[in-house]
């Protein structure tokens, strides 16, 4: 059913404007939660060029797990404060890291992966409730440009996920 375009070759601000655009066509008028989560990770993984992962890790029980995504199967369980998801978590912050083997916290769930970016989810009341996570098998793959734009992917799927 997804009849999206394709972004590639668009300049980074008006790429993420579309994706932006396309991602709110598909979540709008759509309650569930993992149905909206998992039609942005594929969202995501499809047309956000140079990608290895793209999903989101739930808060459950004080821990991250893995929720929607796609890409290769992935680590299940993330303590709060553990590895660049885990951080991002506990510090409420997006995290980018240029080489994820120059970080010493990282969890390597696929050695292909070099570089990762990760949003907090935070819902309309203030609480933490997963993160979004995106993986590179390219050193540096996120600029400040694919950091603005992706976070107001996170924001958008975030607002869906409040109760
Ligand atoms: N690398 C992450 C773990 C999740 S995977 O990348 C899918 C981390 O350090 O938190």
């Amino acid at each position: 059913m997804w009849s999206g375009s394709d972004l590639s070759e668009l300049p980074k601000p008006e790429f993420y404007h579309e994706l932006a655009a396309q991602l709110r066509t598909l979540v709008e008028g759509e309650s569930d939660a993992m149905a909206n989560m998992a039609n942005c990770a594929a969202l995501l993984f499809h047309s956000v060029p140079r990608l290895n992962w793209a999903g989101f890790y739930l808060l459950k029980n004080n821990e991250l797990v893995v929720g929607p995504f796609q890409g290769k199967p992935a680590c299940i369980r993330i303590p709060l404060g553990r590895g660049v998801c885990g951080i991002a978590a506990a510090e409420k912050r997006a995290l980018r890291v240029a080489d994820v083997n120059q970080f010493s916290d990282h969890i390597a769930c696929d050695s292909a992966s070099k570089s990762e970016i990760v949003f907090p989810l935070i819902s309309a009341n203030g609480d933490l409730r997963g993160v979004l996570d995106l993986d590179s098998p390219e050193l540096a793959r996120f600029d400040a440009e694919d950091e603005s734009g992706l976070s107001a992917i996170a924001e958008i799927i975030a607002a869906k996920l409040s109760r």
